[in-house]
């Protein structure tokens, strides 16, 4: 039997969450070991009992991403568990609370997790991929992170977002004669509890929400999953510097 990840070893950052959970037991079914890093450890450890349970290879990892020393500790905690390291996907993410314009905690807190969580994620990750000789990586931006929208204003979000891009091109470049690819990739609206929630709310957030994109409503969790999977497998091998896109359209409007 012949998986895409076989042999591979794969950090995905967020991985309590919707995206990162799709992801992380994707990357577990197509043969990698993952590590299940989130600040919260239980929906992180819901996540590694999930992948076991399908007969994948997990280990858990609690770790603020902003916070360098827990990064260092979280990756090498994957080097002594797998024995090193191949894909990441810095996925972690937050986003603001409502009315948050100027406020300036707010902004660079988003920025720290959004942002240099991803610098951090980055500069721990790669040595051991230059220890094996090739890498991908693949950041998490949004489609904030090529357009914005007049309502809400997400400043923070916003900026944190199109700043990944700007990081993924930098790294890509810095690293495409080490073999180690970096892409960014940006999806619209995608089902999660907060979309849910908002859904909850009101007919007419439902209704908007359903008709967010040109395609259909929102994206399932699992096909943005399959984006970082297809961007971090050698199924993209010429692929870097990149930010995909992944909205149904919403942005092509
Ligand atoms: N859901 C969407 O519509 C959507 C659209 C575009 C981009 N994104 C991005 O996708 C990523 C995942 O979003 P999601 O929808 O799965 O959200 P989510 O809230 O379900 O998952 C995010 C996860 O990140 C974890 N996290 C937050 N701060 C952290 C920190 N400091 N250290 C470690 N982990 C931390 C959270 O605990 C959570 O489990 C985020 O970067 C988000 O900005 C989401």
């Amino acid at each position: 039997m012949s998986a895409l990840f076989t042999g591979k070893v794969v950090i995905v950052t967020g991985a309590g969450g919707a995206i990162g959970r799709a992801a992380a037991l994707g990357f577990a079914a197509e043969g990698a070991s993952v590590t299940v890093c989130d600040l919260r450890e239980e929906p992180a450890m819901q996540t590694v009992e999930a992948i076991r349970r399908a007969g994948g290879q997990a280990t858990l990892a609690v770790a603020d991403v902003s916070v360098s020393d827990e990064v260092e500790r979280m990756v090498q905690t994957t080097v002594q568990t797998f024995g090193g390291l191949d894909c990441a996907f810095n996925n972690a993410g937050i986003t603001h609370p409502e009315d948050s314009l100027w406020d300036e905690a707010v902004f660079r807190k988003i920025l720290d997790v959004n942002l240099v969580s991803q610098m951090l994620c980055m500069k721990f990750e790669i040595p051991h991929m230059l220890a094996r000789g090739k890498g991908s990586i693949v950041n998490m931006s949004s489609i904030m992170g090529v357009i914005s929208q007049r309502e809400p204003i997400l400043q923070g979000y916003t900026s944190s977002k199109h700043a990944t891009i700007g990081l993924t091109k930098a790294a890509a470049l810095q690293y495409a004669r080490s073999n180690i690819r970096v892409n960014a990739l940006c999806p619209g609206v995608t089902r999660s509890p907060m979309v849910d929630a908002a859904m909850a709310m009101s007919d007419a957030i439902r209704e908007a929400l359903s008709n967010y994109a040109p395609l259909r409503g929102v994206a399932e969790p699992a096909e943005i999953a399959e984006c970082a999977i297809w961007l971090c497998s050698d199924k993209s091998s010429f692929v870097t510097g990149h930010a995909l896109v992944a909205d149904g359209g919403y942005t092509a409007q």
